[in-house]
């Protein structure tokens, strides 16, 4: 479930880089340079490459078909690199291609895998979408996963302030302390840049007489530069990892603070963010306390972000928020509760949080108004009264998750709207939506991973997934089958 919430999470935070992407398509070339695999050839050709970059899509998908003209360019630039880089393209969406999709773990459109080594190593793509992007992103990663700095020019090409860059120093380039650094480098590649060097000297900051081996992370923030000397390969992943969140994150227009955003909410700690108008009042007051609260909070689970609400949009609509609520701070746990604090002074960031690590906050729930009149065939449900509604009713409940905007949606409503008039005179049976884009849902108990979907709870408290023909004929059937009959109601009620 909260792997969930962050990829929620991540449709905002991404759709931020998204929008930097070029917008200008230009029709395809009559020559594919992009290789179209399935099911039946994707083994034999993925077994054939050192290196090939493998997008899994589908067709209906908006950003896909952004993507395939970038992708596609990208393609025809890669195949005259030596050596060169292959770019194919699976369409997942095919039912005999599914299986591989989710061996893949494809969750979402496009996603897209580089495939090392005859395809036994797997690696996400992490680099941008237009077609100048993937092509140097790709260079990049068809090379060695580390660089070598052999000089000041080497090294202030590879450390341009704005990222992290994990150096090894060695006295020599072998031992088992240096394999495992090369190790390291395989795994983080697409993350971090990483580079090794047998002279400290060269490098702009750290003490230059080490000799090594030492792994010395540079970072745009905070301490600059922190060494680390245990070469355990698991040890030095959770060092990097660690080391490269900002004691607080900046979310704001600046696309160099967009990485540190994205590994804030694929961190698994808890996650503070305090949202208000960075051109408004009491900003420094506010990132002063707030980061004494950070520096107090160090290492005991919780991570902290700082946004300015003009980029926070997505998060506002996400967590339910209000303008007029900012200056706003909220926390979200890895099991999805949240706590809220609108209207916050500075002076009150360290005793609210307190007050949270001391459990005394109640979580917030994310709720429309119960409506006041709810007389239509299909009725409204919605946070609040979700659990008089649906829980305790006592009735089968046919229950639609929505979204506004989802076109699905809009083409079941009238079917639902037969359902429910057809079944008006029935008093066990309720035909109900929800908006869950406006309403936080039950997520231990009902799976909704995109709309619409729709849910059967019976009186009794059995309670089913709808995946049936959304006609009238079949959800009524449906209803009928799974219904509890009167006396299967009161038997529930007893055991209840
Ligand atoms: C290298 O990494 C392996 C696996 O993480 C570890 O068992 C070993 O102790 C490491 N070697 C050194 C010298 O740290
Ligand atoms: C933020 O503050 C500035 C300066 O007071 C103001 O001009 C701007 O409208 C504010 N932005 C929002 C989104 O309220």
């Amino acid at each position: 479930m909260a792997s969930r919430v962050w990829i929620c999470l991540f449709v905002f935070v991404f759709s931020l880089v998204a929008s930097s992407f070029a917008s200008e398509s230009e029709e395809a070339q009559s020559k594919e340079f992009v290789l179209t695999l399935d099911h039946s050839n994707f083994a034999e050709t993925v077994g054939k490459h050192d290196f090939i970059v493998v997008e899994f899509y589908a067709p209906w998908c908006g950003h896909c078909k952004k993507l395939a003209p970038e992708y596609e360019k990208a393609a025809a630039v890669l195949s005259s690199h030596d050596p060169p880089v292959i770019l194919a393209k699976v369409d997942a969406n095919e039912e005999t291609n599914k299986e591989l999709a989710s061996e893949f773990e494809v969750k979402g459109f496009p996603t897209i895998k580089i495939l090392r080594n005859g395809g036994k190593n797997i690696q996400d793509y992490k680099g941008p979408r237009d077609a100048d992007g993937i092509v140097t992103y790709l260079r990049k990663q068809s090379g060695p996963a580390s660089s070598e700095i052999k000089s000041v020019e080497d090294a202030s090409a590879l450390l341009d302030g704005n990222k992290i860059v994990v150096v090894g120093v060695f006295p020599e380039f072998s031992g088992e302390k240096y394999e495992n650094f090369t190790a390291l480098a395989e795994k983080l590649r697409s993350d971090y840049e990483l580079g090794h060097t047998l002279d400290a000297k060269l490098l702009p900051r750290g003490d230059s007489s080490v000799k090594g081996p030492v792994v010395r992370l540079f970072k745009p923030f905070d301490e600059l530069n922190v060494d680390f000397q245990d070469f355990n390969v698991d040890a030095m992943e959770k060092f990097v990892g660690e080391t490269s969140i900002p004691l607080v994150t900046i979310f704001d227009k600046d696309p160099n603070n967009h990485p540190f955003v994205i590994k804030f909410f694929n961190s698994p700690n808890d996650k503070a963010m305090l949202f208000m108008n960075f051109s408004g009042e009491h900003v420094d007051a506010f990132k002063s306390k707030y980061r004494d609260v950070a520096e107090q909070y160090k290492g005991k689970g919780i991570n902290f972000l700082m946004g300015d609400m003009e980029s926070s949009q997505g998060a506002f609509e996400y967590f339910g928020l209000k303008e007029d609520q900012v200056p706003v701070i909220v926390i979200q746990t890895n099991n999805g509760q949240k706590y809220i604090k609108p209207n916050l002074e500075p002076d009150q960031i360290a005793s609210w949080v307190k007050e949270y690590k001391e459990g005394n906050v109640l979580p917030y729930k994310k709720s429309e108004p119960i409506p006041k009149v709810n007389d239509e065939p299909v009725k409204v449900v919605v946070a609040d009264s979700f659990q008089d509604m649906v829980f305790n009713s006592g009735k089968n409940i046919l229950l639609e998750f929505y979204a506004p905007w989802c076109g699905h949606c809009k083409k079941l409503a009238p079917i639902l709207d037969e359902v429910a008039v057809s079944l008006q005179s029935d008093a066990d049976v309720v035909i109900a939506k929800i908006d869950g884009t406006a309403n936080d849902i039950p997520s231990d108990v009902f799976d909704v991973k995109g709309y619409p979907t729709l849910y059967f709870r019976s009186a009794s408290g059995n309670l089913l997934q709808y995946d049936g023909d959304r006609t009238k004929e079949a959800i009524i059937d449906f209803i009928q089958k799974n219904r509890d009959t009167a006396t299967q109601q009161d038997h529930g009620k007893d055991e209840l």
